[in-house]
């Protein structure tokens, strides 16, 4: 049975992330979508509330996990029984760091990355820049999952 762990930030996820992870379901078993619980960065959800809302999207998948960690991915990855991990790319810029990453985690654990292209229309799609649209004032509402969508109307209005 191979199972992928798919990790990232999801501050919040947007519909990039839910496209990425639903094809990545059709590659494997199992997928565990994996959330950092710590960021660099100030988050603007909790890991909780991320992982509460990816749960929320991905009811529907009984094949997709959703879980926070912290720490080292491959450690993640080995302590779940995950062999592979998936990432989204969306263009020739995200690739460098992606790569470098692919490399440290397969010297660290022998663990290989699997790079799902981002649909097209999901190309120009980050968190980051649906947080300063929205907070801005413009819309975001095609750039994220409905429930999401409300989420962060909730928070602008606080
Ligand atoms: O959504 P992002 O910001 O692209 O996610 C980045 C993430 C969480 C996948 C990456 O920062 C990560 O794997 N962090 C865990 C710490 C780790 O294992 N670092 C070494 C990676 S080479």
């Amino acid at each position: 049975m191979a199972k992928a762990v798919c990790p990232g930030s999801f501050d919040p996820p947007t519909n990039g992330h839910m496209d990425v992870i639903r094809r990545s379901l059709s590659l494997f078993d199992t997928v565990v979508v994996a959330v950092i619980r710590n960021l660099s960065k100030q988050p603007m959800f909790t890991s909780e509330q991320r992982v509460e809302m990816l749960k929320e999207l991905l009811a529907d998948q009984p094949h997709a996990q959703v879980m926070s960690f912290d720490g080292l991915l491959v450690d993640f990855a080995k302590e779940h029984g995950a062999g592979v991990i998936v990432k989204g790319l969306r263009a020739v810029s995200d690739f460098d760091y992606e790569l470098q990453m692919a490399q440290m985690n397969h010297g660290l654990a022998g663990i290989d990355t699997v790079f799902v292209p981002t649909s097209p229309e999901h190309a120009y799609l980050s968190s980051s820049l649906v947080k300063e649209v929205g907070r801005l004032g413009g819309s975001v509402s095609h750039l994220v999952p409905g429930r999401v969508a409300d989420l962060l109307k909730e928070r602008w209005s606080e």
